[in-house]
Formats: structure tokens, sequence, C-alpha cells
């Protein structure tokens, strides 16, 4: 698993460049995926989100549109340049403005336990140093009856996975490094990706860390999946 400053300093690396390089890179795809997402979360019915490893916000802002102003969210991340990011797209939107984004390691959050009725996590799982730690802060910190929900890359279906491994390897960075000027994040995003789990791998790893059910659902030939997992 990677070390959290190391991934922190990426991410503030690329911070300016992420969203451009993301929507690049995935064609787009990624607003279809995120509106899967906060759909599955407005049919759950939350009366408080937290986006964890919210980056530049664009999960916490979603779910603003999906879920509307009574509903309180929050995001938060562990580094300071993603949230400053932000923040400059919460400013530029009268209808943000009550979304809070704030310092948080998803290894020790700064959150009481049981205090929210709904976690949502996007493309953040797989860079946990280590794993089992993470979800169980998430167990800790959601309410009984609460859901988890995490977006997240996947293995692909079987037939697809020559094509999307070459993607990975050889045009990703090379995209990558046009778009941010730092190839080795994104060698790094190609190597994460490729020792992901299966959609049943990490179903037992939730399980595990004490989710009572959990579902998956993979999306683009499963290139990613939401998992969502409740605490009894
Ligand atoms: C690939 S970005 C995803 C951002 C956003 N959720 C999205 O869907 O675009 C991963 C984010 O996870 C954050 N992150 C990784 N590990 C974290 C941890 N342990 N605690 C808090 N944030 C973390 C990084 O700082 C980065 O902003």
């Amino acid at each position: 698993m990677p070390e959290g400053k190391a991934v922190s300093q990426m991410f503030a690396g690329i911070a300016g460049r992420y969203d451009v390089a993301n929507h690049l890179l995935s064609g787009g795809i990624d607003f279809y995926w995120r509106r899967v997402l906060t759909r599955m979360v407005k049919a759950f019915g939350p009366k408080d989100v937290v986006d964890l490893a919210t980056g530049s916000g664009d999960v916490a802002f979603k779910l603003r549109d999906r879920l509307g102003p009574d509903v309180a969210i929050k995001g938060l991340d562990f580094c300071e340049p993603m949230l400053d990011e932000a923040r400059r797209k919460r400013s530029q939107h009268a209808n943000y403005s009550t979304l809070e984004f704030s310092f948080g390691d998803c290894m020790a959050l700064p959150l009481p336990d049981d205090s929210a009725d709904a976690v949502t996590i996007s493309f953040g799982v797989r860079n946990f140093e280590d794993r089992q730690r993470g979800l169980k802060e998430i167990l800790r910190v959601l309410r009984p009856g609460g859901n988890l929900f995490v977006l997240e890359f996947s293995q692909p279906d079987r037939w697809f996975r020559p094509i999307y491994y070459f993607y990975l390897k050889y045009i990703l960075p090379f995209v990558a490094a046009i778009a941010t000027g730092d190839k080795s994040a994104y060698d790094y995003l190609a190597g994460t990706i490729e020792n992901f789990p299966t959609k049943e791998a990490l179903g037992e790893q939730l399980k595990l860390a004490g989710f009572e059910t959990v579902e998956a659902t993979g999306l683009t030939f499963s290139i990613v999946a939401i998992h969502e997992a409740t605490k009894a």
C-alpha cells in the first residue's frame, strides 16, 4: 500500500490540473459514474453525507445538485491543494456556499462516532495506506443503519482487459504527461488499478471491516464499481 504522505504530495503536485486530466483520461465518462453514485445516495435518503477523499470536490458538488439544500454535505481530504481547488470551485456558485471542505485523513477521521447517515468515497480507497483501518474508521463514523458508497476502479470484464491494460500502460501515462506535466503520478495510477481487487474481493474486505451487507454494481464493463455497504 502507498504511504499516505507520498500520496498527499503526489496529489498536491497535480491539484491544479486534476479535473482536466480526469475528464480527458476517462473520455468524460467520469461524469456518468458520479451521476450514478449520487443517484444511489439520493435513493438512500440521507440527512447528512460526508464525502471522503473529496479532492477537488466533484462528488460533493454533484451531491448538492442532486440532494438539494436541506442535506448537510461535508468534504474531507488530507491534501490541502486539492481542498483549495474545491474551495475555489465552491466560490463560483452560490448553490455551493453551504458545502464545507476541510482537512481529514481517512486513517483517523476528525468525526465523532455514529455521526453520519451516509459516507461517499470516490477513487480514494485505492490510495489508502491501510485499507482495513480506513474502512473501520468509516464504519465508526456512520450511524447504525448508515450506508457507505464506494466508487472505485475494479477489474474489468475479462474480454475487455487486454484493451484496458494496454490503454493504462501505454496511452494513459503519455496523455497524462501532456495534460499534467507529471507522468509519474499516472504511472502510479496505472499500477494501483492493476492491483485493485475484484468486486467480490472488495466486498469481502468491506465485510471483514464489519459492514453487514454489501452490494456491488459494475459500470462500463466493470472498469469501475460502486459498492454500497451498510452498518448494522
Ligand atoms: C483520485 S483523487 C479523487 C478525488 C475525488 N473523490 C474524485 O472523485 O475526483 C483521490 C483523493 O484522495 C485523497 N486521499 C487519498 N488518501 C486519503 C486519505 N487517507 N485521507 C484523506 N484523503 C485521501 C487524495 O488527497 C486525493 O485528493
